[in-house]
C-alpha cells in the first residue's frame, strides 16, 4: 500500500499524520478512551482514540476488533515515553481490513508442540520474531564475510547421486527411475569449484534422515560451506575462528534489541574472539576420562566416552565448558570420520579434521577438514566405505587433473543461531522445522 508508514520509522514522523497497517495484539477501553496495540513486523505501536475525536463507528471498531485482525489506521504520531516503542498514534480513522476468527494462541502458556503445530501463526510473536531476525543477521554476516574475503558463491545441487556424509542418513528419491538423494552437504561439488575459483562457498539446505530426537538435530537444515584451494588444516581452523567471531560481533552490534527480548546473557558472547583454543582429540580424550567428567556423564545418563570413538553430545558439552569461547578439537580418529579426510602424516590413524564446539552446551557448530588429494588413497577410502565408485568418478577427476591440498568446513546455521540466541532447542531457530516426527506445517 502506498503511503503506509512502518512502525519502526515512526520517530521520523513525530507530530505528523501517518497511515499504519498492522495486526491487533491487545485491546482495552476505559470509558471514553479506547486503546489498541498493533504489530506490523517492524515494531509495535499503541493506538489511542477518544470518543470526542473520532466518529462513532471508528470508536465502536476500536472497542470490538478481535485479536490478530488486520487494520489500517490514520492518525497523528505523538511521542510518549510510556508507550511501547516510545510513540503512540492518536487515531482519526480505523478500517478493519481482515477480521480475525478466534485466535488460537493466547497469552497463557502453550506447550511447544502446540506452538509448533501453529508455527505459521506463532511466527508473529515476539520470541520467534527475535530469533528469526538474529538468524537473518547471521546469514547476512556470513555472506558479507565471504564476499569481503574474496570467496565466490558457487551453489551446489540438492539432488545428488551419491552420499557425502555416510549412507545411513540419506533421503532417497526416485529420479526418473534412478535413485537420487537429497544433498547432505555441498562439499563434493565445492572441491572442483575451488580448483576453478580459488576460494568458494555454498549456502543451502541440506538433508539428513536423522533418526535421533535430540535438541541439536533437524532433518532439513542450512549449512554454509567454504572451500579453499592450497589450504591445510591450520588455514581451515583460522578461517573458522575468524568467521565465527565476525558473526558474533555482528549480531552484538546490530541485534541488541532481539537479544534483549530473548534475555540472552550477552557477556558470554562478548568474549568470542580469535584465537580459539585448540585441542587434539587425544588431549580431549584425557579430559573426558578424568574421574569427575566420567561421573558427570554417568549422572546425566549419557553413554560413557570411549577412546577411539566419536564424541557424544555430553562429551561436547563438557569440552565446550572448559573455555569462554568455542574450542577447536582436531585430529579425530580417521575411522569415525568421513571418507574424504586427509590422514595426519605424523599419525595416519588420525584425520586432519576439526570440529568447532560452542560453549554453554551447544555442541558442534562446525565440522571441517583437509581433503585427500592423492587419487590412489581416495580410491581406497571410497572402497573401504562401501561407496559406489561410478558415482564418485567425477569427484576423482579433481585429483586426476592437478590435485592439490585443499580444505574447508561446514557450519550449521541453526546450531549457531541456537547458541547465539541461547535457545535450548534447535527447532526454534528455523522458520519451519523438519524433524523425525514433524513435517507440518
Ligand atoms: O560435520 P558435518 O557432517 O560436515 C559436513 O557435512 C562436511 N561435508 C562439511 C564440509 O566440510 N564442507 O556437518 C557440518 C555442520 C555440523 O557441524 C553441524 O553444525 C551441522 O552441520 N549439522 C546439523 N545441524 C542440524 N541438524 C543436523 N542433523 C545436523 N548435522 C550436521
Ligand atoms: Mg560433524
Amino acid at each position: 500500500m502506498r503511503g503506509r508508514t512502518r512502525i519502526a520509522h515512526l520517530p521520523e514522523h513525530a507530530g505528523q499524520e501517518v497511515t499504519l497497517g498492522g495486526w491487533v495484539t491487545h485491546r482495552r477501553s476505559k470509558g471514553k478512551i479506547a486503546f489498541l496495540v498493533i504489530r506490523d513486523g517492524t515494531g509495535i505501536c499503541q493506538l489511542v482514540a477518544s470518543v470526542r475525536d473520532v466518529d462513532e463507528e471508528t470508536f465502536a471498531r476500536m472497542e470490538k476488533v478481535t485479536q490478530e485482525s488486520a487494520v489500517l489506521v490514520r492518525g497523528t504520531v505523538r511521542e510518549d515515553r510510556r508507550a511501547p516503542g516510545g510513540y503512540e498514534v492518536l487515531v482519526r480513522e480505523l478500517e478493519i481490513v481482515g477480521p480475525a476468527d478466534e485466535y488460537p494462541i493466547s497469552p497463557k502458556e502453550h506447550g511447544i508442540e502446540f506452538l509448533l503445530d501453529h508455527r505459521h501463526l506463532w511466527l508473529r510473536h515476539r520470541r520467534p520474531w527475535a530469533i528469526l531476525r538474529v538468524r537473518h543477521e547471521i546469514v547476512q554476516a556470513c555472506r558479507d564475510f565471504f564476499y569481503d574475503n574474496e570467496f565466490v558463491l558457487v551453489d551446489s545441487p540438492i539432488l545428488t547421486p551419491a552420499a557425502c556424509e555416510g549412507t545411513s542418513t540419506l533421503f532417497e528419491t526416485d529420479y526418473f527411475g534412478e535413485k537420487a538423494y537429497l544433498s547432505q552437504s555441498g562439499q563434493l561439488y565445492l572441491e572442483p569449484a575451488a580448483m576453478a575459483f580459488d576460494r568458494v562457498y555454498c549456502f543451502g539446505p541440506t538433508f539428513r534422515a536423522e533418526k535421533s530426537k535430540t535438541r541439536r538435530h533437524l532433518t532439513e537444515f542450512w549449512m554454509i560451506e567454504p572451500e579453499i584451494a592450497w589450504a591445510g588444516l591450520d588455514e581451515v581452523m583460522e578461517l573458522a575462528e575468524r568467521l565465527v567471531s565476525y558473526v558474533v560481533e555482528r549480531v552484538l552490534e546490530r541485534r541488541r534489541t532481539e537479544l534483549e527480548i530473548l534475555e540472552r546473557d550477552t557477556s558470554k558472547l562478548e568474549a568470542v574472539a580469535p584465537p580459539f583454543p585448540r585441542m587434539s582429540y587425544d588431549e580431549a580424550a584425557e579430559v573426558l576420562l578424568r574421574p569427575e567428567n566420567v561421573a558427570r556423564a554417568k549422572e546425566a545418563g549419557a553413554p560413557p566416552f570411549e577412546p577411539g570413538n566419536d564424541l557424544g553430545a555430553m562429551d561436547e558439552t563438557i569440552l565446550g565448558e572448559l573455555h569462554d569461547r568455542p574450542v577447536m578439537i582436531h585430529r579425530y580418529p580417521a575411522r569415525v570420520k568421513a571418507f574424504y579426510m586427509e590422514p595426519d602424516p605424523e599419525n595416519p590413524d588420525r584425520a586432519l579434521c576439526v570440529d568447532v564446539i560452542a560453549p554453554e552446551g551447544y555442541g558442534e557448530i562446525i565440522g571441517g577438514s583437509e581433503r585427500i588429494h592423492d587419487p590412489g588413497l581416495l580410491r581406497r577410502r571410497i572402497e573401504e566405505h562401501g561407496l559406489p565408485e561410478e558415482a564418485f568418478r567425477w569427484y576423482m577427476d579433481v585429483r586426476r587433473f592437478g590435485g592439490v591440498p585443499h580444505g574447508g568446513f561446514g557450519m550449521g546455521i541453526e546450531r549457531v543461531v541456537a547458541w547465539i540466541c541461547g535457545t535450548r532447542h534447535i527447532r526454534e531457530t528455523i522458520p519451519y522445522p523438519r524433524t523425525i516426527n514433524r513435517i507440518y506445517p
